[in-house]
């Protein structure tokens, strides 16, 4: 299967939820990016005014590159809907793990400022068994410390950057520790566990903030809602 088209499969179901005068969360990845360009082409033909949130310098430079407006979020409290890709996601409980991207402290503050959150997949993201690759953002100072702490967890790396030398760092200048976790059969314990580590600033944890996830099927788009409202 083309991740790409099924990507973008899912992407299109989501733009259509667009209307005028929103403001709109933009996730980051490659599956948001899909999003953007179809925004993009959506706001230009339909003549739309919407504002944006972005949860990385990235997206939001595609984002105004585009021609998209940008919102001050320092002024906001809600948005209206935030569309997002995710990494691993768990159709039962709507657990969502993301932050491969990086951009998961912005991505998780954007989602609970939104009223809504939509998450955009394809089919290789949903798992029978929840769990993989859980990223957590930690800050700079003691780093091998609280490495040491999470290591209790699972295996866990530092990521590094595009050159293997050096150590990534997300757009708030801290550091991500990858965490293998292959299941999670208690999400909500994970992440408070996780959280009472003083160097932790969040995890990628998205636990009941989803309520509705598309997933790009060959077949055709699917579109799950919150089971749980
Ligand atoms: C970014 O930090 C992540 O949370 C992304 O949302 C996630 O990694 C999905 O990315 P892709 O759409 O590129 O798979």
């Amino acid at each position: 299967m083309d991740q790409n088209e099924a990507k973008r499969r899912a992407a299109k179901v989501a733009v259509a939820e667009i209307q005028g005068d929103m403001l709109i969360g933009l996730g980051t990845g490659s599956t948001a990016a899909i999003f953007v360009d179809l925004l993009i082409e959506k706001v230009r033909t339909e003549n739309l005014r919407v504002t944006a949130v972005c949860t990385s310098e990235r997206t939001a430079a595609q984002a105004q590159a585009g021609g998209i407006q940008m919102a001050d979020f320092s002024q906001h409290t809600t948005l209206d809907v935030t569309f997002d890709g995710a990494d691993v996601v768990d159709l039962t409980s709507f657990a969502l793990l993301k932050g491969l991207g990086g951009a998961l402290l912005r991505e998780k503050i954007v989602a609970q400022a939104s009223k809504r959150l939509v998450i955009m997949v394809d089919p290789s993201k949903v798992t029978p068994r929840f769990g993989g690759t859980l990223p957590v953002e930690i800050v700079q100072f003691g780093h091998r410390a609280t490495l040491a702490r999470l290591a209790q967890f699972g295996q866990v790396v530092i990521r590094t950057g595009r050159d293997s030398t050096d150590t990534f760092l997300t757009d708030g200048g801290n550091y991500i520790a990858d965490l293998t976790v292959s299941s999670i059969d208690n999400p909500d314990d994970l992440q408070t566990r996780l959280k009472t580590i003083a160097g932790v600033i969040e995890t990628g944890l998205f636990i009941r903030m989803a309520k509705t996830i598309i997933v790009g099927e060959e077949t055709g788009p699917a579109v799950y809602h919150d089971p749980h409202g």
